[in-house]
């Protein structure tokens, strides 16, 4: 099969990598890739919301699937631009990501077919919203309909902030049209677990759990960001969770999907937290998380072709996923003044010593080649992931391998996975 990805961060080098491992595979290219998936795709210097010219080189090239990963591209529909024009595709198309695309959509159907979650409303007037903030409980959530980047959440510990935040996501419109609307909903306290799964519009098949680590510090200081390091599988998903999500939050999140006309194929991310009265949504998110992919995949046993095409194909109800027992630790490193303001263009040494060692990886998510050399590009850099017998294990060997890599203003938080030292 010759196959296409659509990304260029480390979400998309753990999938490639994933890919790579397919009998199935014959050409693997990606658009527009980064410097660490150059080395294992043929990188296309396409963007991933120039649709026309995706397809057409798909059409060109013969390629028999193209795997959209990022949330932008899936909400604006290139799924089916794809599937128009004849390609298969992996992902959900344009009706199916508004789970992810639209907070008020997912919050509406929650409350809907009865998945727990937090209490909200939606606003699209700002005076109303800041009527009823007038008779709220603190703190409060605020949270942009649309898509930020991550960073559409407003967490507000009194009235007077909430109110500042209204202005900010309404009337400045700091986040863009993803602010015409916006939920306010109850503060949850818990533990957060992410739970990824495959959809084939029908049937759901759960991987392995995994626990993201948002705020740019340790000890969850400083601001959110994309994620700064992730930990699989998580020791508060117990077997108890794990049966409360499959009995009232996955499979009826795919019915009310099915049921609403939107039937959902790809991969559904649930966010949970789990809260004294039992697990509830804080998000879906309608794609691998990143950098939750790179603990994730690397586990994975079976050939990630065969899955992505039984959720094409209403197939999935054949596969039954497996993971491998044991645990993996993912660390960003990232420029330093990540997610303000940082310079990029360092030169990254020791990136060799990642060849030819089964338990450790080196996803790139912001890197470009340069002069020959591999230098940083963004604000995370690379994802070092390793695997261990358990997660103490794997995350001693994570921080081992963050030490191979050096590059000028190189940062990283040095508490991932912590928490299972309390589990
Ligand atoms: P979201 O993009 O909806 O996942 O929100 C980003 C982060 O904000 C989550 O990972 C939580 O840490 C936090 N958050 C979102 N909603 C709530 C809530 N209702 N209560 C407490 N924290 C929340
Ligand atoms: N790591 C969270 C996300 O991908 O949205």
């Amino acid at each position: 099969m010759k196959v296409l990805v659509i990304g260029s961060g480390g979400r998309e080098h753990a999938i490639c990598t994933s890919i790579r491992k397919s009998p199935k595979l014959t050409e693997l290219y990606c658009a527009p890739g980064n410097a660490g998936i150059a080395r294992i795709a043929k990188c296309v210097p396409i963007g991933v919301m120039e649709f026309e010219k995706i397809a057409e080189f798909a059409k060109n090239e013969a390629i028999d699937l193209v795997v959209v990963a990022p949330d932008d591209p899936l909400a604006a529909g290139l799924v089916d631009v794809l599937n128009e024009a004849g390609i298969r595709a992996f992902g959900p198309n344009k009706a199916a990501a508004i789970l992810e695309g639209s907070k008020a959509f997912s919050k509406d159907l929650m409350k809907k077919y009865g998945i727990p979650t937090a209490k909200y409303e939606n606003f699209d007037d700002p005076a109303k919203a800041l009527e009823y903030l007038k008779n709220s409980d603190f703190p409060i959530v605020l949270k942009a309909d649309g898509l930020a980047l991550g960073k559409g959440v407003l967490i507000c510990k009194d009235y007077d902030e909430a109110a500042a935040g209204v202005k900010e996501i309404m009337e400045d419109k700091k986040f863009g049209d993803s602010g015409n609307r916006m939920v306010i909903e109850e503060f949850m306290t818990g533990r957060e677990v992410s739970v990824l799964s495959f959809c084939d519009g029908n049937t759901i098949r759960i991987m392995t759990s995994a626990q993201d680590h948002k705020r740019a510090k340790d000890h969850d200081e400083g601001l959110n960001t994309g994620g700064m390091g992730t930990f699989s599988p998580s020791p508060f998903y117990t077997e108890e969770v794990d049966a409360f999500c499959r009995r009232e939050i996955y499979q009826k999140t795919v019915d009310a999907m099915r049921a609403e006309g939107r039937p959902f194929k790809g991969v559904i991310f649930f966010g949970l937290m789990l809260t004294k009265d039992g697990p509830k949504v804080l998000e879906y998110n309608a794609r691998f998380g990143d950098p939750e992919a790179q603990v994730v995949l690397p586990r994975m046993q079976n050939d990630i072709l065969d899955i992505f095409e039984a959720c094409i194909d209403g197939t999935l109800d054949r596969i039954d996923l497996k993971f491998e027992d044991n645990a993996a630790v993912c660390v960003v490193l990232a420029s330093d003044g990540y997610p303000v303001s940082y310079q990029k263009g360092f030169p990254i040494k020791g990136l060799e010593k990642f060849d030819g060692k089964e338990d450790y990886f080196c996803f790139h998510a912001g890197t470009k080649e340069k002069d020959g050399s591999i230098v940083t590009n963004g604000g995370r850099v690379l994802g070092v992931t390793a695997k261990g017998s358990d997660l103490k294990e794997a995350r001693k060997k994570a921080y081992e391998a963050t030490e191979w890599i050096e590059f000028d203003n190189k940062y990283m938080r040095h508490d991932i996975g912590k928490a299972i030292d309390e589990a």
